[in-house]
């Protein structure tokens, strides 16, 4: 079974129609890449998926369990919007890192947040019914995302003290915190200097090695050939290409693929 299927994802802004009807599905483990050229869509879709967008039509399935539909969308409550969220991990351009606090609190925080409001009407969150041994929990997994993006000596720092790359582990390392079913990019690596592009790629690398489903909006399309499983080409609001790294992007069937590869290759 799919870990998430998105069916005929429709979204205008007013007149403007930016997707057209959006349908793929990512399996277990799944790299998927999305590349195509600005305004393609590709930053709505993922805003569509992380429930910061409503779209106007479409269905949003993860683990069989419809989470958006919207021929019935008016009875999403905002309390079901955030459950929603949950199941997703969304890493940005810009890491959009709390400056006021640590690296550690940044990762522990929506998490603390639910913990307490979990024990607080359910008695608990976790198995726990002390919010501070739910926090010391919390606390001891922010530890090992740390390691895991190889950050362990950077918890007590505060994000302005870090290079952008460092930021951005830690905002990968934030996503993972809520153990969401899929992790969004969006353009992970575009604000960061050349030379720090290596080590953000370097940890996606390794979320793949440890079986995270990943969907990627990228522009280093040799990245995406390497690290994807599927790749899917968008094109003014639609699907125009999806396959494999090989089809998609070693052989493009679709004239417009074949453009915009070759826009690459020029650069
Ligand atoms: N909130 C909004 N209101 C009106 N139009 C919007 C809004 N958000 C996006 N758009 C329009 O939707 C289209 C697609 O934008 P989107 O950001 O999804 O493209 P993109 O593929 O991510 O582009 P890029 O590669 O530049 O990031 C653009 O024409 C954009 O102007
Ligand atoms: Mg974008």
């Amino acid at each position: 079974m799919a870990v998430l299927q998105v069916e005929n994802i429709q979204k205008n802004f007013g007149k403007v129609e930016v997707l057209k009807g959006i349908d793929f599905a990512v399996e277990k483990g799944e790299v998927l890449s999305i590349i195509g050229s600005s305004g393609s869509g590709k930053t709505t879709l993922l805003r569509c998926l992380n429930f910061l967008e409503t779209p106007q039509e479409g269905r949003i399935t993860v683990n069989g369990e419809t989470l958006f539909d919207a021929a019935d969308s008016h009875t999403l409550s905002d309390a079901a919007i955030r459950l929603n969220r949950l199941h997703f991990g969304l890493v940005f351009q810009q890491f959009n890192l709390f400056p006021q606090y640590t690296v550690k609190r940044n990762i522990t925080l929506a998490e603390g947040l639910l913990a307490k409001e979990r024990i607080k009407k359910e008695g608990s969150y976790n198995g726990y019914t002390d919010y501070r041994e739910a926090l010391a929990a919390i606390d001891q997994k922010a530890e090992r995302l740390l390691a895991e993006v190889g950050l362990s000596d950077k918890q007590d720092s505060f994000p302005c003290q870090l290079s952008g790359g460092q930021q951005q582990r830690v905002a990968i390392a934030r996503a993972l915190s809520m153990e969401p079913d899929v992790l969004c990019f969006d353009e992970p690596t575009s604000a960061l200097d050349p030379e720090l592009t290596g080590e953000v790629l370097r940890v996606i690398r390794e979320l793949k090695a440890a079986g995270r489903t990943m969907i990627i909006v990228t522009h280093e399309i040799e990245f995406a050939r390497d690290v994807s499983d599927t790749v899917m080409f968008m094109d003014g609001g639609v699907v125009a290409e999806i396959g494999s790294p090989e089809q998609v992007i070693g052989n493009p069937q679709n004239s417009r693929t074949r453009e915009f590869l070759a826009r690459f290759n020029e650069r």
